[in-house]
């Protein structure tokens, strides 16, 4: 028997496809450490738009680029206490809230894109995310992946360890980077990202590392000169929700939240596939002096590995978690 239309059929129906639709119409909050035209933006920008078509247009997000929202440390403790919505920020400053994701971080571990991308969206990006929620409250639904953190400074190209005598580095507030540089003979300079591009435009610091995507989108290359492609850390920008406010939402709205953090994820890697060697070339096309340690980076990683991977064993969950993690690299 056909059913004839009648307008509260159709409005329950809508409600059955969106059962958010029978709660208050919300407006999220997104807080994005990088500038536009990173890969932070770009995960965010698909994130929205998957979201808010999921959503039925119903809910929507806005967004506070370049750190507007306070600096990506802050961003986690105000997304633990559930007055920010959600953070797109580098996986380091995340590190301080739930240490054993810094098995991510730890230099060398991932060689490659398509390993980073194995192990977020695999059993290890599970077990991290498990971990977010228990220790700081927040729930990774999607990452942005931005490449190979390369080092770049504004007085002398860097090959060797010896180079980099004299060089003040910022680095994230991350202990691990921090060993790392320490391993390599220097003792860096510890500082927020909202503070980095001022730090390097008035000489307070000569160099920091980051992504070539990421160096493009902060015009780095206006206040830096050289770069080293050392290949220590694989940059992951993971998109955090706050737990009290994803678990206040109904399961539609969790729904799109988690399938729209997929879609951007999947994008976020085709991204950085498509446009991580072109932007490499418009920086050297602007002046940027790109140079490859010296006998492929083999001091670098012996030092890296020997001092800073022991020293970290502990906080990232024991010796046996790492073991894992290089075993599902086939390592
Ligand atoms: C940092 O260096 O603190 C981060 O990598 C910045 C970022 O979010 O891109």
């Amino acid at each position: 028997m056909a059913l004839k239309h009648k307008p509260w059929i159709t409005a329950l129906a809508a409600a059955a496809l969106f059962g958010a639709s029978l709660a208050h119409a919300a407006t999220f909050k997104v807080a994005v450490g990088d500038a536009q035209g990173g890969t932070q933006w770009e995960l965010a920008t698909r994130f929205k738009s998957a979201f808010e078509q999921k959503s039925g247009g119903k809910h929507k997000l806005d967004l506070f680029p370049n750190g507007q929202l306070g600096s990506e440390e802050a961003t986690v403790s105000n997304a633990q206490l559930g007055t920010l919505d959600f953070s797109i920020l580098a996986i380091n400053n995340v590190t301080p809230f739930s240490p054993t994701v810094g098995v991510l971080t730890l230099p060398y571990v991932i060689q490659s894109a398509e390993e980073a991308k194995k192990l977020t969206t695999g059993e290890v990006g599970k077990e991290l995310t498990d971990n977010t929620v228990r220790d700081a409250g927040v729930r990774i639904v999607g990452w942005a992946y931005s490449g190979f953190r390369v080092l770049t400074n504004s007085k002398k190209p860097v090959r060797t360890l010896a180079d980099l005598k004299g060089l003040k580095i910022r680095v994230p507030k991350n202990e691990i980077m921090i060993a790392s540089y320490q391993a390599w003979g220097i003792n860096p300079t510890p500082m927020a990202w909202s503070e980095t591009f001022t730090a390097l435009q008035q000489r307070v610091v000569d160099g920091q590392d980051n992504p070539y995507i990421t160096v493009a989108a902060m015009k780095f290359n206006e206040v830096q000169k050289y770069v080293t492609n050392v290949r220590y850390v694989f940059s992951l920008e993971p998109l955090i929700v706050s737990e009290a406010v994803f678990k206040k939402q109904p399961p539609e709205v969790q729904k799109a939240i988690v399938e729209a953090g997929r879609e951007a994820t999947e994008h976020s890697y085709q991204y950085l596939l498509a446009t991580e060697d072109k932007i490499r070339k418009e920086l050297a096309a602007k002046g940027m002096e790109i140079s490859d340690p010296a006998d492929a980076e083999k001091e670098f990683i012996a030092k890296a590995t020997a001092v800073v991977w022991p020293k970290f064993h502990q906080s990232i969950g024991g010796k046996d978690r790492l073991d894992r993690v290089l075993k599902s690299l086939g390592r």
